[in-house]
């Protein structure tokens, strides 16, 4: 293990154009569950959410038959405020170096621009845009921020429910990942950070550059998708940010 790290020390030390590739595991120390841990979110949701199956709560037909349950999740979610934590801070101190080409998120936390990443792909969409279901009109989160956190579904003028820019089950993702999958930034590293890379089309930007250039995944739990790194460390997140932090200043 410590020959391992030493290896990643020096990939993390010769890299010039880092990209990231990040899910719901980078969030879970800012005591946001992630989605299929034991603990994770699908088996947190209980039956007191009256959903088919826990995914359906990110089901976009289920999700137009009845939005109650997302906006419940979505309150639990948001009134916590999380802060980042020491890996979110870590890939920041990384971009503001000028080595960080991307950090391709599939979380919707915004914790990534929280902690100060500018150059942030949210491949899921995020909280921070809503459209009105029937008139299409955007809103900011500020707007719709009070109904959110309280867990009331936000209405428009128009009386149309009022949907955060999450990306759900049987939406398309946004043109831009589609952009970033054809033609990749520059890259000599992909590092990718608590995801069970489980979730397609996004795994696939992980794994294409995987295929290209080095790779190091961080994840508690081993993926189907081991084989295909370079490097794989099974360990907490914030453990091995500080590690590699502390050595690179
Ligand atoms: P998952 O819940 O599938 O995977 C999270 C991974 O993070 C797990 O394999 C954990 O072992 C690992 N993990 C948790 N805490 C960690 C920590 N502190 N340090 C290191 N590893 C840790 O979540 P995602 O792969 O992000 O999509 O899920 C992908 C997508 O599935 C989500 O974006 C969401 C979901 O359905 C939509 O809602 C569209």
């Amino acid at each position: 293990m410590a020959k391992e790290h030493d290896e990643i020390y020096e990939l993390f030390r010769k890299s010039k154009h880092f990209v990231f590739f990040t899910g719901a595991g980078i969030s879970t120390n800012a005591g946001i569950p992630d989605f299929r841990s034991p603990n994770g979110l699908y088996r947190l949701i209980d039956k007191t959410y009256d959903l088919p199956f826990p995914e359906a709560v990110f089901e976009i037909n289920f999700f137009r038959q009845n939005p109650e349950p997302f906006f419940r999740l979505s309150s639990k979610l948001l009134s916590r405020n999380p802060e980042p934590t020491q890996c979110h801070r870590f890939i920041a101190w990384l971009e503001h170096t000028g080595r960080v080409s991307l950090v391709m998120t599939q979380n919707i936390d915004m914790l990534h621009q929280k902690a100060g990443s500018e150059k942030v792909h949210e491949c899921h969409g995020s909280y921070s845009t809503s459209t009105c279901q029937d008139c299409g009109k955007k809103s900011g989160y500020d707007e719709i921020e009070k109904p959110l956190k309280s867990g009331q579904i936000p209405l428009c003028t128009c009386g149309g429910v009022i949907k955060p820019d999450v990306v759900f089950f049987g939406e398309q993702l946004p043109d831009m990942f589609y952009s970033y999958l054809r033609k990749p930034p520059m890259a000599d590293l992909i590092v990718i950070m608590g995801t069970s890379l489980n979730v397609f089309p996004s795994a696939q930007f992980a794994l294409d550059l995987a295929a290209r250039v080095p790779s190091v995944l961080v994840n508690l739990s081993p993926t189907n998708y081991d084989m295909a790194m370079t490097h794989v460390v099974n360990e907490d997140l914030d453990v091995f940010a500080e590690k590699l932090w502390d050595r690179l200043k």
